[in-house]
């Protein structure tokens, strides 16, 4: 039983994923208390950006002739396509960043997607694995606010995480986790908070589905 957990804030202090993902963590090893943890963190760790260009084309060339760095560049994505592949459930801490996917974030998923095992019309290794999707947001997005539609992050989240990884997807979503620091959003501290203590309840009871998914299937 192995609980893979990817973090991408940018901080430690304060980070509000972190702080979920860890609530996640902690209702998983309720149920799996002795069993291992694969921990990536691009967040303070962020992979080198310019090995995907390398691996994206150093699958259509021979073995045997490839150069180091290809080689290189492809064993970079490997490793973390083994890590998935190894895991049985998954906690992913994903804040948005100026309306988007930091490349943080991106260069993770492209080095992914450059393995065999995870190529487009391939069926996914992860096929129905669970997985705990955390989002975190210093605004407000909701449907009426001026912001509405301007999340690009979390749809491709869903696109890659549930579609093309084919997880069974739980989705815990904080927006306003600015409220506190930002003195503009200080009517909205109220409602922050309100928000905060739902994510970190969803995200409990994520991290208890993902266990006991696992031990039903196992
Ligand atoms: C460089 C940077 C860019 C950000 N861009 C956005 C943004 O476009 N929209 C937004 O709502 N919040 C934005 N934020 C705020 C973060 O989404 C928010 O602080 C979130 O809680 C970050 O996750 P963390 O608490 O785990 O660090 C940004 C924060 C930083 C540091």
């Amino acid at each position: 039983m192995n609980l893979f957990r990817l973090d991408a804030s940018i901080r430690i202090e304060g980070s509000v994923s972190r702080q979920l993902a860890d609530v996640a963590e902690a209702a998983w090893l309720e149920t799996h208390p002795s069993q291992p943890i694969t921990r990536r963190d691009i967040g303070t760790s962020p992979l080198p950006a310019d090995v995907w260009g390398v691996a994206a084309f150093a699958g259509w060339v021979p073995e045997e002739d490839r150069t180091d760095a290809q080689r290189t560049a492809l064993s970079v994505g490997a490793e973390l396509a083994d890590e998935l592949i190894g895991a049985d459930a998954y906690v992913f801490a994903l804040p948005l960043y100026n309306f988007g996917v930091s490349q943080h974030v991106k260069t993770w998923i492209d080095l992914v997607l450059t393995d065999a095992r995870f190529s487009p019309g391939v069926e996914s290794p992860l096929a129905g694995r669970p997985a705990s999707l955390i989002v975190t947001r210093g605004g407000g997005y909701g449907e009426g606010t001026p912001k509405y539609g301007w999340d690009h992050a979390t749809p491709y989240y869903r696109r890659i995480l549930g579609d093309q990884f084919g997880l069974d997807l739980h989705v815990s979503e904080v927006e306003l986790t600015l409220a506190d620091v930002n003195p503009a959003m200080e009517s909205l501290r109220p409602l922050a908070k309100e928000l905060l203590e739902a994510g970190t309840a969803k995200a409990a009871s994520h991290g208890k589905i993902l266990a006991e998914r696992v031990t039903v299937s196992a």
